[in-house]
C-alpha cells in the first residue's frame, strides 16, 4: 500500500510511504483508490487540517497528513455484509492505493462507519455505487471528481442567496472569480431572473473570466474602486483578508452580506489587520450545514434530486472548456500537488490523479 503524505506544519514537504496492505476484518473491506481530482478545495483542506479535523478522516503517522480527495474507488476485498466485491463507488478518498472501510450497506452503496470517523460530519461519510448514483455518467468521471463536491457546494450557495432574498439587493460579487466553485455558482446564479453577477479576480485570469459569459462584468483585483456603491453582497472565495478589508471598506454599511466560502489565496488568509471590518460581520458558508438544512425541508432524496437536475447542464458545459491534465504514480502527484499550492494551475484546466 502507498500513500502520498504531507507535512501537516509544512505544506509544501511531501513524500511517498509504503507498507503492507492492510488485510480486511469482519465486517471491513479494502477500497482500491483508482483516481481522484486536485484543486484549491483540496489544499483547503490542509490548511484548515486541525481546524475541521480534516486530518482525522485518514489518519496517518505523526506530523503527517493524507490530504482527502474526491474519486473513484472499487472494492477489491470484502468481510463486510451486502458490500460486493467489484463495486465501484465515489467518495471521500485518501491519497493512497487503498483504504480500509467499515462500510455498512445502503440504497446508494454505502458508509464508512469507522469509529474514527464517527464525530465527523456525514456529507463526507458516504459512498455511492456508480451504478445506482444519479450523478454518475461514464464519459464525465473526470469533471465527477473535480467539480462534484465544488458544485454541490455552489447549488447551495446559489439557494441561500435566493433563499436570503439577496438576488435582489444589488450585485453578488464573487472573488476567485476564476475558481471552479465561484464558476459553478456564477454558472447558476447567471440563470436566475434579476441577478446581477460581478467576478473579481487576479489581473492574469481576468480574460478567462470574461470569456466565460456567465459573469455580468469582471473586475481585477486592483480596480474594486471602480465598482458603483451601494447595496452588494460579496461571496469570498478568494479569503485574502486584505482584499475582503478593500470590499468590505468600499461598500461600508451598504454591503447586505459577506459570505465566507473559501481561501485560495490560502497565505494571505491573515492580511488586512485586526482592525474591525467595516459593514457586516462576515458569516461562515459551511455545505454541510446547508445540507442538514435542506435535507430537513426537501428529504435527502429531494435535495440529490434537486442538486443532480441541475448538475448535468452544468457538466456539459465546462466539458465545453475544461482541459483535464492526467498523471500517475508520486512524482506526478508531488508535481501536481506543488502546482496547485503555488495558485499555477491556469483556470481552464485541472489535476486529475492515480497513486
Ligand atoms: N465552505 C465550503 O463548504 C466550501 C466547499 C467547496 C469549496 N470551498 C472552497 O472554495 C475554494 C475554491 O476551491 P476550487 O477547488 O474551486 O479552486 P480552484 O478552481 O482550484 O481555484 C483556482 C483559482 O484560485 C485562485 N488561486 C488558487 N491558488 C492560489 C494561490 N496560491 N495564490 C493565489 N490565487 C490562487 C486563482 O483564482 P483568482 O486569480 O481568480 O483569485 C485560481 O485561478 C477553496 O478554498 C475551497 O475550499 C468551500
Amino acid at each position: 500500500m502507498t500513500d502520498f503524505l504531507v507535512k501537516r506544519d509544512e505544506l509544501r514537504e511531501c513524500r511517498l510511504a509504503e507498507s503492507a496492505a492492510p488485510e480486511p476484518g469482519p465486517g471491513e473491506a479494502l477500497l482500491r483508490v483508482e483516481s481522484f481530482g486536485l484543486t484549491a478545495n483540496n489544499i483547503t483542506y490542509a490548511v484548515f487540517g486541525e481546524a475541521m479535523s480534516s486530518w482525522n478522516f485518514f489518519p496517518a503517522e505523526d506530523g503527517w497528513g493524507r490530504v482527502p480527495m474526491w474519486g473513484f474507488a472499487t472494492v477489491e476485498r470484502s468481510a463486510a455484509d451486502g458490500i460486493a466485491e467489484g463495486t465501484r463507488v465515489f467518495g471521500y478518498l485518501p491519497p493512497s492505493s487503498h483504504l480500509l472501510v467499515a462500510p455498512v450497506a445502503n440504497a446508494g452503496g454505502f458508509v464508512d462507519a469507522a469509529p474514527h470517523r464517527a464525530a465527523l460530519p456525514s456529507a463526507y461519510q458516504g459512498y455511492l455505487a456508480n451504478d445506482t448514483d444519479p450523478f454518475y455518467r461514464a464519459d464525465t468521471e473526470e469533471i465527477q471528481m473535480l467539480l462534484r463536491p465544488l458544485f454541490f457546494t455552489s447549488f447551495l450557495i446559489d439557494d441561500q442567496l435566493d433563499d436570503e432574498g439577496l438576488l435582489g439587493r444589488g450585485p453578488i460579487v464573487i472573488s476567485s472569480a476564476s475558481s471552479k466553485t465561484a464558476i459553478a455558482a456564477a454558472f447558476l446564479l447567471s440563470r436566475r431572473e434579476g441577478a446581477e453577477l460581478i467576478g473579481l479576480t487576479s489581473a492574469r485570469n481576468r480574460e478567462f473570466v470574461e470569456g466565460l459569459g456567465i459573469y455580468g462584468r469582471t473586475v481585477a483585483y486592483e480596480e474594486i474602486e471602480t465598482l458603483e456603491r451601494g447595496p452588494a453582497t460579496l461571496v469570498d472565495i478568494a479569503g485574502d483578508g486584505a482584499l475582503r478589508r478593500a470590499v468590505h471598506t468600499h461598500y461600508g454599511d451598504a454591503l447586505v452580506q459577506s459570505l465566507t466560502v473559501g481561501v485560495t489565496h490560502w497565505e494571505e488568509l491573515g492580511a488586512g489587520g485586526d482592525a474591525e471590518l467595516p459593514g457586516p460581520t462576515p458569516s461562515f458558508f459551511f455545505a454541510p450545514d446547508r445540507v442538514t438544512k435542506r435535507s430537513e425541508d426537501w428529504g435527502r432524496d429531494g435535495l440529490e434530486g434537486r442538486v443532480s437536475d441541475a448538475w448535468h447542464p452544468f457538466c456539459e458545459w465546462t466539458g465545453g472548456w475544461l482541459e483535464t491534465i492526467r498523471g500517475a504514480g508520486f512524482e506526478a502527484l508531488r508535481d501536481a500537488y506543488l502546482e496547485v499550492i503555488e495558485g499555477g494551475v491556469a483556470p481552464n484546466r485541472a489535476h486529475v490523479l492515480s497513486l
